[in-house]
């Protein structure tokens, strides 16, 4: 939107932010007995609940009426109808539409999307399907190991979603590489058997420097014991780029294409889901995208109070913009959810991570926070003490099953138990006068110790929300990432930025390109060097230390 009319709204949110900083949290539940009611919203088997936010029903509608300002309606409707809505790269923004299953009729450039998506699914699902049954075979021996070779979006979505589903996963191990450091491929085929070991190639562009590299490792890796044309099986390509596909020299029957309207960080949907396919079959598959057509149906049709991904987009507006806190705190009570952090971080950051506006002006405000955590209760034990008494504040997602997937519940009430603990914590805080009778109680003479006082209080009001589910099964793993893409989409509208390109990420690779060369023997001359003195001096390190 404009930064004139944010401005207007930001300077409104300020004054609500004044009046609510005097109130503490708990006092908004003691004036207002219906507040969990009024600042929840369920979906199917899925409760979020943001009340224990520092947000009340006024400043609440300021929010709603900043997304109707922002023309939020409209921009959703252009989206999803396929408008060319990503500029500067001349692109739609279609991930939504790999889920859509039987959707209503959609061109784009000429083709019909929901056509090009049917026939590319019915491939991937069938192949799938024969690997997971060993049907196809390599040298008569079925696959007993898939290495999906891809980095940011095309390993990022799989190898979160692979971990989160492991319970609905069977057929052969799914393995993943994805770093350029060649201890990731080593480490990860140490135990492989070559003969049995199948490589898909996963990379939207297909020239991903580091993508290709390992590609090439694998080549060279199956080389030494499986010669051509049998080693050829021994790979599949997901991309956008068939000449390179081609060119790599993996067949077209092996080659599952998707397409330039699906962004690399919202590619899960797309053929890049291939090994979370031979996974957890394609039948779970069509469960996890349901979830995510379930979440964008939500998103489509509900109002913007009752809407989770719009609210959850406003709360972060509020944090960021208003309460000018710099990061935000993913926390899965989730073991399976290890890799969500690492999968917001890029769908967030890479997305959001701008400061420039649509037409070309610098924004006013900060746009996406810093995302990071790490599963409870694991967090608990390393970076909590920030969470309760750090000098920054921030704001946490919490996310927790009712349900988990191992036959005792008793573990899953532990889990559950730390995660409503520490979510009250950070809301409740402890007093001064909690401490001194807490210390009393235990016998503590307070008059000689009262110096620990001051440690032990917590100052509370330290806002979070819960996402609160059933079980994780794929249908509520694509709801989460669905609702969570659409937050993202929504703060993007607000900001008034392009969230789908990622031109930030270009310098540093082109300029790695240029490096590289300077790094083989010989090769380097500080004298005659267009590289700054740090730089310099470390690629002549670099060498010394390598002697
Ligand atoms: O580095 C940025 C990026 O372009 C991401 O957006 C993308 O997910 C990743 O690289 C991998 O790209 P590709 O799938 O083309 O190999």
């Amino acid at each position: 939107m404009p930064q004139s009319a944010l401005n207007a709204h930001i300077r409104q949110l300020r004054e609500h932010r004044s009046r609510i900083e005097k109130i503490p949290l708990k006092d908004l539940f003691d004036v207002d007995p219906q507040r969990v009611q009024r600042f929840s919203v369920e979906d199917g088997l899925l409760i979020f609940d943001f009340s224990k936010n520092r947000i009340d029903q006024p400043s609440l509608n300021t929010l709603l009426d900043l997304a109707t300002e922002a023309k939020l309606q409209d921009a959703r409707c252009r989206m999803f109808a396929g408008e060319k809505i990503n500029f500067t790269e001349k692109r739609a923004v279609l991930h939504t539409a790999l889920r859509a299953g039987e959707g209503a009729e959609l061109t784009v450039d000429g083709e019909n999307v929901r056509d090009l998506v049917a026939s590319t699914r019915e491939r991937t699902s069938a192949f799938a399907e024969k690997v997971r049954s060993g049907e196809y075979q390599l040298a008569g021996r079925q696959i007993c190991d898939v290495v999906n070779i891809g980095i940011g979006g095309s390993d990022l979505g799989p190898v979160m979603c692979v971990a989160a589903l492991k319970p609905y996963c069977s057929g052969p191990d799914i393995h993943f590489v994805s770093n350029v450091d060649g201890a990731d491929f080593h480490d990860t085929v140490a135990d492989l058997d070559p003969h049995t070991t199948l490589f898909i190639i996963a990379s939207k562009s297909f020239t991903t420097a580091e993508t290709m590299a390992n590609a090439k490792l694998a080549k060279d890796w199956l080389a030494s014991k499986i010669s051509p044309p049998e080693l050829g099986k021994h790979f599949v390509a997901l991309s956008t780029n068939l000449p390179a596909t081609a060119e790599f020299g993996i067949d077209e029957e092996r080659t599952f294409g998707f397409w330039d309207w699906v962004g690399g960080r919202y590619s899960i949907w797309s053929s890049i889901g291939l090994s979370l396919m031979i996974a957890i079959g394609p039948e779970n598959y069509r469960k996890f995208l349901d979830g995510a057509k379930s979440a964008d149906s939500h998103f489509l049709n509900r109002a913007f109070e009752n809407n989770i991904p719009v609210l959850m987009a406003l709360i972060g507006i509020w944090h960021r913009n208003v309460w000018e806190y710099p990061a935000h705190a993913i926390l899965p009570y989730d073991n399976r959810l290890s890799r969500f952090p690492a999968y917001l971080q890029q769908l967030d950051m890479e997305s959001n991570g701008k400061h420039i506006c649509v037409d070309g002006t610098t924004t006013k405000y900060s746009t996406s926070p810093v995302i990071w955590g790490e599963p409870g209760t694991n967090g608990q034990h390393a970076f909590y003490q920030l969470l309760h008494q750090g000098s920054d504040i921030v704001p946490c997602d919490f996310l927790i099953a009712a349900l988990s997937h191992e036959k005792d519940q008793t573990h899953q009430r532990m889990l559950a138990a730390n995660c409503f603990a520490q979510s009250e914590a950070m809301m409740l805080g402890r007093s001064k006068q909690q401490v001194i009778s807490q210390m009393q109680v235990a016998g503590v003479n307070v008059t000689v110790d009262r110096d620990l006082v001051p440690h032990k209080v917590f100052e509370g009001n330290r806002p979070s929300s819960t996402i609160m589910y059933r079980k994780l099964d794929p249908f509520v793993l694509g709801q989460l990432i669905a609702f969570y893409e659409h937050k993202v989409f929504v703060q993007g509208v607000i900001w008034g930025i392009n969230s789908f390109d990622q031109w930030g990420v270009e310098l540093g690779k082109q300029l790695a390109v240029e490096i590289q060369p300077l790094l083989e023997d010989g090769a380097f001359d500080p004298g005659t060097s267009d590289h700054d003195a740090s730089t310099s001096f470390l690629i002549s390190k670099f060498f010394a230390l390598s002697k």
